[in-house]
């Protein structure tokens, strides 16, 4: 067993490093105080190769690995979490294109992602009545002589303001539940389609998540991407992988939470001390050290997974799961060890906690994960 990177995986968490602390880090506090749109940032990101770190240079990626992936993901978390999940979501969607499209659509669209012509990919599953349960969505894509008419509404859809490219999934028949769902590459700016107003959230507030709605919106028959009725899986696949990019993304901002706290800890002087000195200050340090490195390792090794061409479904849900629930508790101790500085908005771990907390819900809820991976390990011992 080998932990040491190679030199491809250094060179792109370098990169990632250096352009987080660069562009991201300074604009972190605005973005989040403005719910601006990093359009700039992305635009930076694309130059670098980090819209398309594990897609083949054939379609304009770098095709660096899922382990480069995680790395470089967790590296711009530190910095802004709402820039990096725009950064996931593109790489996901340049990951299904690749994966499932056939060659003139990963020529027409993967290159487009992954230079930053699309600004960046979005990721339409989601409804309003469809969350945990995608297999419940009611938009419904009709065929015509032409290709296809889609009409419904999604929900949540990062970047769903900007993104010029959706990968978009709807009825297609009216076989129930996870059946009957195919999956179509619709334009951001197709005749019909139009994103609501950015949602108000607690954190990410740099992303925004609107509803999108599909009147009358008509593409082709190239729009379909995969198999006729065939996209459930389509999408849960790509959520496998996606599932490590959120979780990288999750271990970024724990680590910099803590990372934080530890260096005050250092400073800050209590009781003629520095409060490192206090055992139950040392004990946060130790808990937050030991379930991050955890999360450091089952991230890896489902991108490591991933990478060799292996099975990885349960291993991302168990890095998702673990990872956001402990960086969440990483960062709620970082704050409790800024005891009331911490909970002002003159350091950044009031940020932190609140980007952080949204990791345990999107890409599946942590009830989800603990479905998966359950299911899974019901069919082991069945079998
Ligand atoms: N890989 C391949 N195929 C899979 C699969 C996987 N990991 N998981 C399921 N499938 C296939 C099944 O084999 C089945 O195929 P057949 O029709 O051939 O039998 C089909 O998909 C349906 O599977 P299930 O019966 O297991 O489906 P289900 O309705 O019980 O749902 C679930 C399973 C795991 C709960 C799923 O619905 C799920 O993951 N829900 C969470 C949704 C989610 O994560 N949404 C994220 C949206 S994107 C996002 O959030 C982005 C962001 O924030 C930034
Ligand atoms: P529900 O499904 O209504 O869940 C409510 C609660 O019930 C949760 O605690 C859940 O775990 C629990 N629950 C549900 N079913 C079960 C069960 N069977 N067993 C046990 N507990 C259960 N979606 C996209 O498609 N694209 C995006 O780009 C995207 N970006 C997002 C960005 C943000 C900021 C947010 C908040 C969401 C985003 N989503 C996106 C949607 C996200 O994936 C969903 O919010 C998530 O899957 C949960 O769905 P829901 O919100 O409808 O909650």
């Amino acid at each position: 067993m080998d932990f040491t990177p190679s030199e491809t995986q250094e060179m792109i968490r370098d990169t990632a490093r250096q352009f987080a602390g660069r562009v991201l880090e300074p604009l972190a506090v605005s973005l989040d105080r403005e719910h601006s749109f990093p359009r700039a940032s992305l635009a930076e990101a694309a130059e670098l190769g980090l819209l398309g770190i594990n897609v083949p240079a054939d379609y304009g990626g770098v095709e660096a690995g899922a382990v480069a992936y995680s790395l470089a993901v967790t590296e711009l978390a530190r910095a802004c979490a709402a820039t990096t999940v725009a950064i996931c979501v593109s790489n996901m969607v340049a990951e299904v294109i690749c994966a499932f499209g056939n060659e003139d659509q990963r020529v027409e669209h993967v290159n487009k992602l992954c230079s930053g012509e699309y600004v960046v990919g979005g990721f339409a599953l989601s409804e309003s009545g469809a969350g945990s349960d995608p297999g419940g969505m009611t938009t419904r894509a009709r065929k015509t002589d032409k290709g296809w008419v889609i009409d419904g509404s999604k929900l949540w859809i990062t970047s769903g303001t900007d993104a010029g490219l959706f990968v978009v999934w709807a009825r297609t028949s009216d076989a129930p539940g996870a059946r009957g769902v195919s999956c179509f590459l619709v334009p951001g700016d197709a005749p019909g389609l139009t994103a609501g107003k950015p949602e108000d959230k607690l954190g990410q507030r740099g992303s925004p998540t609107t509803a999108l709605e599909f009147e009358g919106v008509e593409v082709g028959d190239e729009a379909l991407l995969g198999e006729l009725e065939r996209g459930f899986p389509i999408a849960m696949m790509a959520l496998d992988g996606g599932r490590i990019g959120i979780a990288s993304l999750a271990l970024g901002v724990g680590l910099a939470a803590s990372e934080f706290a530890n260096r005050y800890a250092i400073e800050r002087k209590q009781f003629g001390r520095a409060i490192a000195n206090f055992q139950a200050i040392q004990w946060m340090m130790a808990d937050s050290r030991t379930e991050l490195e955890a999360a450091r390792l089952l991230v890896l090794r489902a991108a490591w997974l991933k990478e060799q061409g292996k099975g990885f479904t349960r291993e991302a849900s168990m890095a998702k799961l673990w990872s956001s629930e402990r960086a969440f508790w990483a960062c709620n101790r970082a704050l409790q060890m800024l005891g009331g500085y911490g909970y002002t908005q003159d350091f950044p771990i009031e940020r932190y906690l609140r980007d952080v907390r949204v990791t345990m819900i999107y890409e599946g809820t942590s009830e989800i994960q603990r479905i998966v991976i359950g299911r899974d390990v019901v069919r082991q011992f069945s079998a």
